[in-house]
């Protein structure tokens, strides 16, 4: 069976209604979305504070897609059970995150979620080269994680054709994360990339119930990088 690398859409919560959650996440699936992007960030590891594996669990019923859970904490190690038990499919956890990632990411898997990768813009991508044998997807980011509506951040393109050459015809998924929208989408799937991640791209303008918005962003994300992809 071939290796699904289609353009895949997944909005980030982050930028969606905190008081709204549920029907957010329903709104954007209904509109399009493939997978739903959830940021959980510790106040430590990036200096912003989300939410937890409770906050998952909570959404998991109205999540029918794929529940994408980015990791941007440290340590990683002793809350896997946790968001894997909220209903997490893919769990990434960063590189930077500590000493010991190649342990992280068979806990990952020994907890039956897919295992994600995470690399940040000063991370070089060959930190990952060691690691695919234990990886379903790598995370790039495109913007310094902590906060959505950041600016993209080109260098990162080229980034991301030396890990699609890296990753051959593994089964490995390359996802971006921040600052995608029409402009910036061409230029990621054209190098790469098929997991697309947007935040304020996806959410502005938009409202649960006023969900409209939503699928016309996803649209055009959509429609811009599929032309481009390589
Ligand atoms: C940032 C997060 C991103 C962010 C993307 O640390 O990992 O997922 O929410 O938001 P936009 O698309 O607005 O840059
Ligand atoms: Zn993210």
């Amino acid at each position: 069976m071939t290796f699904d690398r289609s353009i895949k859409i997944a909005p980030s919560i982050l930028a969606a209604d905190f008081a709204n959650f549920g029907a957010e996440c329903r709104a954007v699936e209904q509109q399009g979305a493939d997978w739903v992007h959830v940021d959980v960030m510790d106040g430590h590891f990036v200096p912003n504070i989300t939410f937890g594996p409770a906050m998952c669990a909570a959404i998991r019923p109205h999540v029918k897609t794929v529940m994408d859970v980015h990791l941007m904490i440290a340590p990683v190690d002793p809350y896997i059970d946790a968001f894997a038990g909220a209903g997490a499919d893919i769990i990434t956890a960063h590189v930077e995150a500590g000493p010991h990632v190649h342990r992280t990411l068979q806990a990952i898997r020994g907890a039956g979620c897919k295992a994600g990768l995470a690399l940040n813009p000063g991370t070089p991508v060959a930190a990952a080269t060691p690691l695919l044998d234990l990886i379903d997807l790598v995370c790039v980011m495109t913007v310094n994680p902590g906060f959505g509506g950041q600016s993209f951040i080109h260098a990162q393109v080229a980034q991301i054709a030396a890990l699609r050459a890296m990753i051959g015809d593994r089964p490995i998924h390359i996802e971006v994360d921040g600052g995608v929208d029409p402009v910036t989408a061409p230029l990621v799937a054209a190098a790469g990339a098929d997991v697309l991640v947007a935040g304020s791209a996806v959410f502005r303008g938009g409202a649960a119930d006023n969900p409209a918005p939503y699928g016309a962003a996803i649209a055009k994300i959509r429609a811009a990088a599929a032309a481009a992809q390589a």
